[in-house]
């Protein structure tokens, strides 16, 4: 037994904690008998002032512990992909079902979305009907079925993370290297899987601002799967502009529908080559793990036909017949738009993409309170990629929206997160550095 308040000083005085400390504080918030104020207040001492090797591993495995472990080695090897967040970042949507196609199963417990960046699981919860609260039972039953299941922390898998994932949301304490290596590699660690492909995002629209910070973040996360006897492979990409056409909800579910089915982006503005170029990267180090391919340019070759031939689409189809979700309804739609135009012309530069992120959650598709409801339909949509060359009055931004009183405060975070250079701005690769 502990007192909070001294063990919330303890952190916040740049002190270690034992693991029984660390064992106190997780699982009695997992059992609701430590107070919501109490662990925002440990969070933020957190972030401040970080945590030791040790305390990061006794944190993922406190978190991991709070809820059952599954064993799904009797499935043979078991590939899974995660991502450290972004803008439009989208890819586990066609990710899950194309390697599930390739005949590896594909386990993915995913989050929702998280301070400035979209989520998985509110992605999904789009479609009309689409459950993510699938039960161990019948996670695994689907897995076994279908190739796929893609499920989000519940009472029963990583109730901690459920819980600290919702509160780190709200009240700024989501970018720190500790409680992402809890968050992300528990729920990895959870769901089962024996090998794990993870995007580590860095640039303006990350959480990680820089290529040696993602680094950092990246070979954490790798040495704690290693340690538990995990394949992991990293791999460290650009997330200095959004990735694909659209984000929001159902706009990127509609990204995602349109990409499996051969679609090409709507015309006069940016293609959906950057999310295709980024899916079939991870697909194929997911086919290369699952050891259906020899090499990765044999798995990238295999990625390649299965997005085209439809059968990573027929699988996206049989996920959602399981999971309750009806394509057939169409997704929701905005109601209202709004256009920002360039003002003069030259190359488009953009230099704070997290903004982005901050207007999609005044125009509602993000939270700014845990219990706030999400508009499905919102986001916004982007015309030119970063470099492109622009005239005056081009489209650059489509905001949707249902007309509410965030659409001023969206439209002023976009403003600041571009600008227009007369000389042209270099775009750097999707995929900086793989560490394997
Ligand atoms: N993804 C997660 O699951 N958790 C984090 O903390 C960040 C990204």
């Amino acid at each position: 037994m502990f007192i909070p308040a001294e063990l919330i000083r303890k952190k916040r005085a740049g002190r270690h904690h034992t693991h029984e400390e660390i064992r106190f504080l997780v699982q009695e918030f997992a059992r609701d008998k430590l107070p919501d104020y109490q662990m925002a207040a440990w969070l933020m001492a957190v972030c401040f002032q970080g945590m030791s090797d040790e305390e990061i591993s006794w944190l993922t495995q406190e978190m991991r512990d709070s809820g059952t472990v599954i064993d799904l080695t009797d499935l043979g090897l078991t590939v899974d992909k995660h991502s450290t967040g972004g803008i439009g970042d989208k890819t586990s949507l066609i990710l899950a079902p194309l390697v599930a196609a390739a005949g590896i199963p594909v386990p993915m417990m995913a989050g929702r979305g998280l301070a400035h960046t979209g989520g998985t699981l509110d992605k999904l919860e789009s479609i009309y009907g689409f459950n993510v609260r699938l039960d161990l039972k019948q996670f695994r039953a689907q897995i076994e079925k279908v190739g796929t299941a893609i499920m989000g922390q519940t009472q029963e898998i990583c109730p901690a993370d459920r819980k600290l994932y919702s509160l780190r949301d709200v009240t700024g304490t989501v970018d720190s290297l500790p409680l992402i290596c809890g968050s992300i590699m528990s729920k990895k660690l959870a769901e089962g899987m024996s090998a794990l492909v993870l995007d580590v995002k860095f640039g303006s629209g990350a959480f990680m601002k820089t290529l040696g910070e993602a680094e950092q973040l990246a070979r954490a996360l790798q040495d704690i799967g290693v340690r538990s006897g995990k394949r992991v492979t990293a791999l460290l990409t650009r997330m200095d502009e959004p990735l694909g056409r659209f984000i929001g909800n159902a706009l990127e579910v509609q990204e995602c529908l349109d990409i499996l089915q051969g679609k090409a982006a709507p015309g006069g503005g940016k293609d959906y080559s950057d999310t295709v170029e980024l899916t079939l990267e991870l697909a194929a180090h997911m086919i290369f793990l699952g050891e259906r391919a020899k090499s990765l340019q044999e798995a990238k070759a295999l990625a390649g036909v299965l997005l085209k031939d439809g059968s990573a689409y027929s699988k996206f189809q049989e996920v959602c017949a399981e999971q309750g979700g009806d394509l057939e309804k169409g997704l929701p739609q905005a109601t209202h738009s709004s256009s920002i135009k360039a003002p003069i012309a030259g190359f488009m530069h953009y230099k704070d993409t997290e903004r982005i992120g901050h207007a999609c959650i005044y125009l509602g598709a993000g939270r700014r309170f845990q219990t706030d409801p999400l508009d499905m339909a919102a986001g916004v949509e982007v015309f030119r990629t970063n470099g492109a060359r622009v005239q005056v009055g081009d489209t650059l931004f489509k905001l949707y929206h249902s007309g509410g009183p965030g659409v001023d405060d969206a439209i002023r975070e976009i403003e600041k997160s571009f600008l227009i250079s007369p000389h042209p701005v270099e775009r750097t690769p999707l995929v900086a550095k793989v560490l394997l």
